[in-house]
């Protein structure tokens, strides 16, 4: 038997084969059937025609018998499905038919009741729906736990001092918990976006049917709320149309991969042997087989590169749906394979860095001796010319520039030069100046809202518990 021989396959679909002479072609059968993807959508798939059947009885469509047969099976079906007992035919398409086909195996006539009033179409955007806000209450619940593990470490080293970058060349000392705060900050504004995106998508497109509704007195909001969604969707037509609730899911967990990788990147930075900001654990390190020394951040990698796939599967699904004409099209089952993708990416990599950052251990040492390196206060010299001697900002940065140049010239740092030293560049400089040029002196004078003065960041740490983990 070869597959492209008509008829090959076997005979007619028990579901929607009336129609047909032959069943499917074996290579028809590959490409249509989504049950090695959608099956995941199991729990979803039988919580929907739940509230379908119990809606079905309270409107007078179904007899209260029936509906308490198609209630039971479906429990049992359950059941087995949770024990990994799902029995998989490919001929079977998809996680809709299987759930049906073994209805009718256990209960006879009346499974085929349970499809009245109702479309694979509107059935799959329903499941769908379910099962992307559940993935979206999953990251938030991870999110929140990062920024519990982050917060932490923020507390612990609210007045650690290190050097703040930007072109990973040392700008100003900043202290270790605020920089970690910014990532607070970043995974609370990605947990708005969930938050957001659920609010959106938390409407029911149960009863759209194929795409124009149905003759059937059927009870849209008894369904909508069964489900726990906020309300029916208005149109049928784009009830099974649109798939913006997975993009905008795909999107969220893309910014939030995005972000993650970043503080990843930093991990594996901090984490080397030229750096020694800090020490990850053994639990989230790797050995090398040939270079006794090593110990790799490979979860931190995994983590920058988990993003790849976040992002490619945002790309893949819009890629999928631009063009689309209303309503329902195939190429719409394309749509759970990238999201389930990103959503165990994302998942995990939420995880890991959660376990990585509670295990980390910063070396605060290193971090006070990297902070005065570079001529990290340079600004607060300039900053004290202007306050202290009423020069303009211009004249006091070009003043500092050259007594820069100086202490590099003579490879010290700027507290290293003598006051003759700065006099030569400029003559109102006085012995206070030594005061201003401290690490520990220019991040407790950023007092500023937002600022990294310890006692900033504290105010900023007790703000942001309130906020994002007593909310
Ligand atoms: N497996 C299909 C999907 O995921 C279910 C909907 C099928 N609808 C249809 N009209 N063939 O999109």
């Amino acid at each position: 038997m070869t597959s492209t021989e008509a008829g090959a396959g076997p005979t007619p679909n028990d579901l929607w084969g009336g129609r047909f002479e032959t069943g499917p072609a074996e290579i028809m059968q590959r490409i249509n059937a989504s049950i090695d993807v959608d099956r995941r959508l199991y729990a979803q798939d039988i919580a929907g025609s739940k509230a379908h059947c119990k809606m079905l009885v309270a409107t007078g469509i179904l007899t209260r018998a029936d509906g308490e047969a198609i209630l039971a099976g479906l429990e049992r079906i359950l059941a087995e499905c949770e024990a990994g007992r799902m029995r998989i035919d490919p001929a079977l398409e998809d996680i809709h038919m299987h759930v049906e086909t073994r209805l009718r195996e256990l209960i006879g006539e009346p499974a085929g009741r349970l499809h009245t009033a109702r479309s694979r179409n509107d059935q799959v955007a329903t499941d769908f729906r379910l099962w992307v806000r559940d993935a979206l209450d999953r990251m938030d619940h991870g999110l929140r736990l990062l920024q519990s593990a982050l917060l932490d470490q923020a507390e612990r080293h609210a007045a650690s001092i290190m050097p703040g970058f930007t072109h990973l060349q040392a700008a100003q000392p900043v202290t270790f918990g605020h920089h970690l705060m910014a990532y607070v900050e970043m995974f609370g504004r990605d947990r708005g976006r969930v938050r957001d995106c659920r609010t959106r998508l938390n409407e029911c497109p149960l009863g759209a049917a194929a795409l124009a509704g149905t003759s059937f007195p059927i009870d849209r909001e008894m369904t909508a709320r069964e489900l726990g969604f906020a309300r029916p969707m208005r149109n049928s037509i784009d009830a099974v149309s649109d798939r913006d609730f997975a993009l905008e899911y795909l999107a969220t967990a893309a910014s939030v991969a995005m972000h993650l990788s970043r503080l990843a990147e930093e991990l594996v930075i901090w984490s080397s042997a030229q750096f020694r900001f800090v020490r990850l654990s053994d639990a989230f390190t790797t050995g090398s087989s040939i270079m006794p020394q090593k110990k790799n951040p490979d979860a931190a990698e995994l983590v920058r590169a988990k993003c790849g796939r976040v992002m490619g599967s945002y790309l893949q699904l819009m890629t999928v749906m631009k063009g689309l004409p209303l309503a329902y099209g195939k190429d719409m089952q394309e749509d759970k394979a990238p999201t389930f993708e990103a959503a165990d990416a994302v998942e995990l990599s939420i995880a890991a860095t959660a376990g990585m950052i509670q295990d980390m251990q910063p070396d605060i040492a290193v971090l006070a001796a990297a902070a005065g390196q570079g001529y990290t206060t340079a600004t607060d010299l300039a900053d004290w010319l202007v306050r202290v001697k009423g020069m303009p900002f211009r004249d006091a940065h070009h003043v500092t520039g050259r007594i820069v140049r100086l202490a590099e010239k003579r490879d010290v740092g700027l507290e290293d030069l003598t006051l003759p030293e700065m006099q030569s560049v400029h003559s109102g400089i006085g012995e206070e100046v030594f005061a201003v040029l401290g690490v520990a002196n220019s991040v407790a004078s950023r007092r500023s809202l937002g600022g990294t003065a310890p006692e900033r960041v504290r105010q900023a740490i007790a703000a942001a518990r309130a906020e994002y983990l007593e909310g």
